[in-house]
Parts: C-alpha cells; structure tokens; sequence
C-alpha cells in the first residue's frame, strides 16, 4: 500500500516543498513552534539505512498534510550526537525529534526495559503493530512527559539482533565465553553478556567500527542493516544468527512542540507517523536481504547458529527484570497482545 502511495505522494511533496521554499519557509528551528516550523530531527543512522529513508517521507508527509507550516529535517549520522545526548537536548529542547534506542530509555524509567528482552517480540510485524498501539503502551510512552519534557510517538523496528565477531563465529553460548562484546549502554544489554559468559563493554553506537578495529572489543550484536551501513563486516566479518531479540527503536518528541500544535496539524502529525512506521516495516525486510548480500559481496560470512541454546541461556532474564507490577503489567499486555 505504502509502496505506490509513497510514490504519488513525494511528487505533491516536492511541489509543496518548492511552494514553501519560494515563500521564504516555515520557521527557524528554535522554540515550541506556535504556527509551525521546521524540527530538528536526530538520527545515528546512515542516508541509505531504511530509517533515514522513511524518516524523510514523514517530513514530506507532515509538510503536504499541514500546507507547509510543519516540516522535519533528519539529521543523520550523529551530527547532534550520540543517542544518549540527543535524548538531553530533546528533553532540553534544543531538538525537536530524536529516534533513540529502547535500551536508552530504561536508564530514565526502567519499565522500558520490557522492550528489550528476549522473546517478548515473536515477529517484527507483531512487535510493530503492538508498539504503535496506545491501549496497550500509552502510559508508558507518556511517562517522561513531566519528568523530560518529551513524550515517546511510537516504534519502528530495529529486526532480530545477532552476533558478529573478528575472530570465526559463535555457534553456541560456549563460544562467548570471555569476548569482549559492546553492548548498549544498559543494564538489560549488560546483563544479557553476563548470562552468556561474555564480558560486556558499554559503547555508543558511533564508536563500535573502531571499537572493532583496534581489538577493544571481540565482537558486538545488531541487525544486518547496521552491520552493512555501519560497515562493521569489514572489521568483525563472522555474523551469527543467534537472533536473541527483536528490538526497538522510539520517535520521542518535545512535548512542548507536540502541544504548540493546533488539534488539525497534531492530528495530522499522528498520521503521517502511522504511514511511516508502516512504510518502514515495508522497506526493513528488502533491505535486510540487500544488506546480506552486499555485505558478503564484501567478505561477510552469515552462518545458522544454535540460537536455541542461546534463547535458553537468556530465559532467566524475564524473571530477573520483570519485577514492578508495571513492569508486569506490560509484559503481561505486550504477550496478550501479540497472541
Ligand atoms: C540499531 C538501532 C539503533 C541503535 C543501534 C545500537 O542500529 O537501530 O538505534 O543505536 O542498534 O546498537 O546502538
């Protein structure tokens, strides 16, 4: 649907686009926003990762919807920061939007630690549909709403997240044993080394080719589209398919800015999140299978490994941070809602 409807859709965009250029454009960045403007956006991905690519048709979207008073401009790459930064300028409000990862959440409030553990996602499309779904997530998007000053929009997906390494894959948890593997910088991430054996290194997501390269660390995890885009095959090529959890990444946004918003243009700023959530789910699975393949192209090896064993090992984890009761109960809700 997305497909062919994003194609009509960018040329009414670029139109309006023009037609707001030759009117001098829509706002300066700073500030709640009053009449509309043009927000900051904060991305560590790069131009041609599938998020990029949907983040800007949410501008295009949001701009056509709202006749030019609200636009988006993605800054890619970490340019206003590393993920943990971008998050204190959201809440300060010197940026308007921010994709973050799951896990950098929880050091705020530690329900969102539910996000991150393995098994609670059977399947990118359920974890999609339940993490745009505010009957089952509402409360926990909003609250760091008073506390931060940015309210959490929604979820794209991130896919199931393996194991790469310098030195031959890992076939079983055995393997882990004493690498040096960078996670995120979070107590589930470090917590999920320590039960298999490995030795965890908190690390931005921007260090890790480094990381890799200087032999800081063995080896880290993440999705075959980061692996490619990030070019860390060329430095760790042994990718293994442990899949140990899908994870997720959040659109927060300033709550200031959000409320600046007049009910017409909020209503449409909520649509034109929903097509582009979709339209990322879309775009995820080809560009998985295109990273696979230009990452071999490039001396990556993919091997199906025991990620059974692996599952198992991780199975106590759901006992040991799923302890309030709510934090139950939305792990109870994500399960439901995924049946
Ligand atoms: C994925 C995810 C990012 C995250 C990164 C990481 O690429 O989409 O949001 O920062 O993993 O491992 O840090």
């Amino acid at each position: 649907m997305r497909t062919t409807s994003r194609l009509a859709l960018t040329g009414i965009a670029t139109a309006a686009a023009l037609t707001l250029a030759a009117c001098g454009g829509s706002g300066d960045g700073a500030g709640a926003g009053g009449d509309g403007k043009t927000m900051k956006l904060a991305l560590n991905q790069t131009e041609d990762h599938p998020s990029y690519i949907a983040l800007e048709a949410f501008g295009e979207d949001l701009n056509e919807a709202t006749d030019g008073r609200w636009d988006i401009e993605v800054y890619p790459n970490a340019t206003l920061g590393a993920q943990d930064e971008t998050i204190q300028l959201v809440s300060d409000g010197s940026v308007d939007l921010s994709i973050v990862s799951a896990p950098q959440l929880e050091n705020l409030n530690d329900d969102f630690v539910v996000f991150s553990l393995p098994t609670v996602f059977d399947s990118v499309d359920s974890q999609m549909s339940i993490i745009n779904d505010a009957d089952v997530v509402g409360d926990v998007y909003a609250s760091l709403e008073d506390s931060q000053n940015f309210s959490v929009v929604g979820g794209i997906t991130q896919g199931a997240r393996s194991f790469y390494t310098k030195d031959g894959p890992v076939q079983t948890p055995a393997d882990m044993q004493g690498l040096k593997i960078r996670v995120q910088e979070s107590p589930v991430f470090i917590s999920m080394m320590k039960a298999l054996g490995a030795s965890a290194t908190p690390m931005a997501f921007g260090e890790v080719y480094t990381g890799l390269q200087s032999g800081v660390i063995d080896g880290a995890e993440n999705n075959e589209v980061s692996y490619f885009t990030q070019k860390h095959f060329e430095v760790a090529p042994y990718f293994s398919y442990t899949r140990h959890l899908i994870g997720a990444d959040f659109l927060i946004a300033s709550t200031p800015v959000l409320d600046a918003m007049s009910q017409e243009d909020r209503a449409a700023f909520d649509e034109a999140w929903q097509n582009t959530w979709k339209y990322h789910t879309e775009l995820w699975n080809e560009a998985t299978e295109k990273a696979i393949t230009d990452a071999e192209s490039g001396g990556a090896t993919f091997t199906e490994v025991d990620a059974g064993a692996f599952a198992d090992a991780l199975s106590p984890m759901i006992e040991e941070f799923v302890t309030t009761d709510t934090q139950r109960a939305l792990y109870d809700g994500i399960k439901a809602a995924g049946e």
